[in-house]
């Protein structure tokens, strides 16, 4: 069985359909860009993975686990160190400094305070920076806030980090050294990742398998190159990003 599988999942929210009979597989150690129209479902899709939200029907497994069978909060807290999940929009607590920003989803798990003093040291370096540790949010950049976002994330050393949009609204330079420091932690932690992104530059620097996802089902899975050369036109128009191919519906 694959390290992560949805298997058959259905989701509504209402009438409105989000997946249908939906089906994927990832393999440890990949780099999945997840990508599709606005509002078909992806970031649904990946809070499924850390019991945000619950599917209707189906099967999602992780590590030869069915998280599906967890219900409670307390059973998904083991889950949520292995998995962690970078937010769209990253947003910082205002009132906290950095230090507290990274140390927060470490505080769940009961560390010792010098272990934890050593972890947010550890992560900030991770993303350079370490300066900032006293910092208040307000006085960072953009960019640096993001960081300080992936660094919070990553806190617990998880297996699997599932990214939310993490260059929205960045320039393109912020956005190729956001896509690196993804690379760069995924190398330093071994971990697999799983992008939902827009940016199809970005999907080309990173992604080793790219999943696009309409009307409820993955429309097709492969490699970048392969799917800007998918026989479904509407793959390709969404990637080339040539109206003309597609017939999505605004
Ligand atoms: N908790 C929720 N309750 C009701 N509807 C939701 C909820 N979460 C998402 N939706 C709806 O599901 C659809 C897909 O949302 P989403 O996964 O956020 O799309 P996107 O592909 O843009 O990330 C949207 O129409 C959204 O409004
Ligand atoms: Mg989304």
């Amino acid at each position: 069985m694959s390290y992560i599988s949805y298997r058959h999942v259905d989701k509504a929210f209402g009438p409105q359909v989000i997946c249908r009979d939906f089906n994927l597989d990832i393999e440890k150690g990949e780099r999945v860009c997840i990508i599709g129209p606005s509002g078909v479902g992806k970031t649904v899709t990946i809070k499924m993975l850390i019991g945000l939200i619950d599917p209707d029907a189906g099967e999602i497994y992780f590590d030869g686990q069915n998280l599906c069978a967890l219900r409670r909060d307390e059973d998904f807290l083991p889950v949520r160190k292995r998995i962690a999940m970078v937010f769209q929009g990253a947003a910082l607590f205002d009132s906290m400094t950095v230090f507290d920003n990274v140390a927060y989803g470490l505080r769940k798990f009961n560390l010792p305070e010098g272990e934890l003093q050593d972890k947010v040291e550890e992560k900030l370096s991770w993303v350079g920076l370490k300066e900032a540790i006293d910092k208040m949010p307000e006085e960072l950049s953009g960019g640096m806030k993001k960081r300080v976002g992936l660094a919070r994330a990553i806190a617990t050393d998880p297996e699997v980090v599932l990214y939310d949009e993490p260059t929205a609204g960045l320039d393109p330079i912020n956005t190729v050294r956001i896509v690196d420091l993804i690379l760069a932690l995924q190398e330093r932690l071994k971990s697999t990742a799983i992008v939902v992104t827009h940016d199809i530059p970005s999907v080309i620097r990173m992604s080793t398998q790219v999943a696009f996802l309409y009307q409820g089902q993955i429309r097709a899975l492969g490699p970048i190159r392969e799917l800007m050369e998918h026989s479904d036109p509407f793959v390709r128009g969404f990637l080339t990003a040539d109206p003309s191919l597609t017939d999505i519906l605004v």
